[in-house]
Formats: C-alpha cells, sequence, structure tokens
C-alpha cells in the first residue's frame, strides 16, 4: 500500500507544444484548467517547444517549470538541441523515450509529488513502426521499468512517442491493469477514442496538440506542402497564425490502487491571443 490518503488525484496530460504559438495558447490556459479541475499534476509533451519546433532548449524547460508542469515528456525530437543534454542528466523533470540506449543523455521514467504527497510515476517510450528501428522494443522497455516505480507509488503515467495508432494502442493494451493511465504523442492530432480499458487504465491515442490549428502539425502547411511536392530539402518553420489550438486529457486515479476512475478529452480553440514570432534558430 503506498500513501496513507484515500484519495482521487486529477492529473493533466497536454499534447506536443510546438514552438512560440503552443507556448502561447499554453500559457494563456493551463492556470485556468488547473484550477477549473483542481489538477494536482500537470504532464506535458515538450519535445518541440523550442523556436524551431523541433527539440527542447532550458530556456523552454523553465517556461513550463514557471507554469507549474511536473513532469516534461519528450520523444524523437529530444535529442536535437545539444544544450539540452546537461539538464537531461539531471534527471529532474524531463524525460527521453527509455527504450534510446542506456549511452543517451537523461533517463526515461521518473516520480514526482503531488502538493497533497502522492507520488506520480511517469515513462516515457518511443514507437518503432515508421520511426527509429533499431531502438529496444518499447513494450518491454515500458514494462521493465513498471517494478522499479511501483516501490514508490502505484500512480503511473506512459507516454507512447509513437507514429501508428496499432502500436500506441498495443502498448495500452499490454500495459493495462499495470499503470494508470497510457497516452499517445507525436502524431499531434487528438483522436476521440479516450476510455478506460478493461484492466483500470486510461488510454487515448493521442493527445494532440499546442500550436497553430490551420497549419500542419504546427508547421507552415505551405512548406510541408512543397516538400512533399518537390521531395527536396525543406524548411520547416513554426506556424503563429490563429486561430490556435491547446489539446489533452484530464484523467481521475484512485491514489491508492493506480487505477483509473475517469479521462475526459480538453481540446480548447482561441482566436484572441497574441504569438510572438521568433526566429528560427535554436
Ligand atoms: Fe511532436
Ligand atoms: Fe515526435
Amino acid at each position: 500500500m503506498h500513501g496513507e490518503l484515500m484519495k482521487d488525484i486529477k492529473i493533466g496530460c497536454f499534447g506536443d507544444v510546438v514552438g512560440s504559438a503552443g507556448r502561447a495558447i499554453f500559457q494563456k490556459h493551463i492556470a485556468k484548467l488547473k484550477a477549473e479541475y483542481q489538477l494536482d499534476g500537470i504532464i506535458v509533451n515538450g519535445e518541440n517547444s523550442c523556436a524551431t519546433g523541433r527539440g527542447i532548449s532550458t530556456k523552454n524547460v523553465h517556461f513550463f517549470q514557471h507554469h507549474d508542469v511536473d513532469m516534461i515528456t519528450s520523444g524523437n525530437h529530444i535529442f536535437q538541441n545539444k544544450d539540452i543534454y546537461t539538464y537531461l542528466d539531471t534527471k529532474k523533470d524531463l524525460i527521453r523515450p527509455a527504450n534510446f540506449p542506456s549511452t543517451a543523455p537523461g533517463t526515461g521514467a521518473l516520480t514526482f509529488t503531488t502538493q497533497s504527497g502522492i507520488t506520480i510515476g511517469v515513462i516515457n517510450i518511443q514507437g518503432r513502426v515508421f520511426m527509429r528501428e533499431l531502438l529496444s522494443c518499447p513494450f518491454k522497455s515500458a514494462e521493465s521499468l513498471i517494478p522499479y516505480l511501483q516501490q514508490k507509488t502505484n500512480c503511473i503515467f506512459v507516454d507512447i512517442h509513437a507514429e501508428t495508432t496499432a502500436e500506441k494502442m498495443g502498448v495500452a493494451h499490454f500495459l493495462d491493469g499495470k499503470v494508470s493511465c497510457v497516452f499517445g504523442t507525436h502524431t499531434h492530432v487528438q483522436t476521440a477514442d479516450e476510455r478506460i480499458l478493461p484492466g483500470g487504465t486510461a488510454f487515448i491515442t493521442d493527445l494532440g496538440m499546442a500550436g497553430s490549428l490551420n497549419g500542419m502539425l504546427g508547421m507552415k502547411k505551405e512548406q510541408v506542402i512543397q516538400n512533399f511536392i518537390s521531395q527536396m530539402p525543406t524548411k520547416f518553420e513554426v506556424d503563429t497564425h490563429l486561430p490556435l489550438v491547446l489539446c489533452g486529457i484530464v484523467v481521475t486515479v484512485d491514489a491508492v490502487t493506480g487505477r483509473a476512475k475517469a479521462i475526459e478529452r480538453i481540446r480548447i480553440v482561441d482566436n484572441d491571443i497574441t504569438v510572438m514570432v521568433e526566429e528560427n534558430k535554436r
């Protein structure tokens, strides 16, 4: 038994925050959401939060910390900015996919403690289908981390950063009953399949993103389309046009058993935000 408090906890999980646009809508709404849902903790995927939309800087980490984020997850873009390696190695509140070689900076699982004194474990893994196929098995990587985290808590959240719906769903069913929640990230498009699986694990195939709604996955659509047509290297920049979208879930978990009690999808579209256009540089 972990913790003396018989309490439900509510954790907000938000999908890939893309560049200045993603940060702008996150900044505008997160305090309100935290109060409205009485969130005990906030988990955010920050792999696209830097100025270029690819990677995360220590400045971005400080931004999330300033906005009450408890754990930042990531994915395939995490090693893009070398300046984040040192921070990753502090193993504080930023994790990278656990199934990278152990020689990579940082770690794939960490815990944080809510103000009410509940410990939450968070695991980050990356899919292999249509992605880096030489990574270790994401299923087995996540599974192997669970006994370690269970020494501290039954409340475990898993970010499966993957391209295909099947790989995300497979991980969720594989971990059903062993963790509180499995959420997918990376595709930046929110899916409407949130539910609690038979074993008590909350699941959504993809959280969606924070960024420009009518760009492409948060980037300027013209550049992405040009890349498809020309098949030549193309510069991609963060789209800062309105409206912006902020996507995520709120999961209610029994803090003692770690079983999910509810999962609710959040999607906010906002047409009234000032977005800074940042130089497309790291
Ligand atoms: Fe992403
Ligand atoms: Fe990604």
